[in-house]
């Protein structure tokens, strides 16, 4: 679907301990969000929700919690693995988190995942296509 990587970040731009939050379009048309975690020698991606309750996100748009390597789910607390997207405790238990494929060169993080295009930094907006979904005011 893309046409080549697409520049995301420098490796810097994502927090030790938190995420970098984006938005892309899958090939269904639909916007998904994503999270970029820092590793110790690199960086991971992964869609930006549970895998307990799949509309709860990890990062709620001020970064994921993470500790000691994992990703930490905000409503119940299951611990992803930051490298592997692997839970072994808690509610999400034996499930992994949805991988997102992205490449570092020389300090720079690019999205190489060919089943989604970049589409913006953060999170999901109103505007971005979702037609009637929120309408937020009313005359
Ligand atoms: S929604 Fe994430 S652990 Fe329940």
């Amino acid at each position: 679907m893309t046409t080549g990587p697409t520049r995301l970040a420098d490796v810097s731009d994502v927090p030790e301990t938190g995420s970098y939050l984006f938005t892309v379009r899958e090939a269904d048309g639909g916007r998904e969000e994503v999270i970029l975690v820092r590793l110790a020698d690199g960086v991971a991606a992964w869609k930006n929700f549970c895998q307990h309750e799949t509309d709860q996100r990890l990062d709620r748009g001020s970064g994921a919690a993470m500790r000691d390597g994992e990703i930490l789910c905000p409503k119940h607390g299951s611990m992803f693995d930051a490298r592997t997207g692997y839970c072994d405790d808690g509610k999400a238990a034996g499930a992994t988190l949805v991988e997102v494929e992205v490449t570092v060169e020389e300090g720079v993080v690019s999205l190489t995942d060919e089943r989604c295009e970049f589409l913006h930094e953060g999170g999901i907006e109103e505007d971005d296509g979702m037609p009637g979904t929120s309408s937020h005011l009313s005359f």
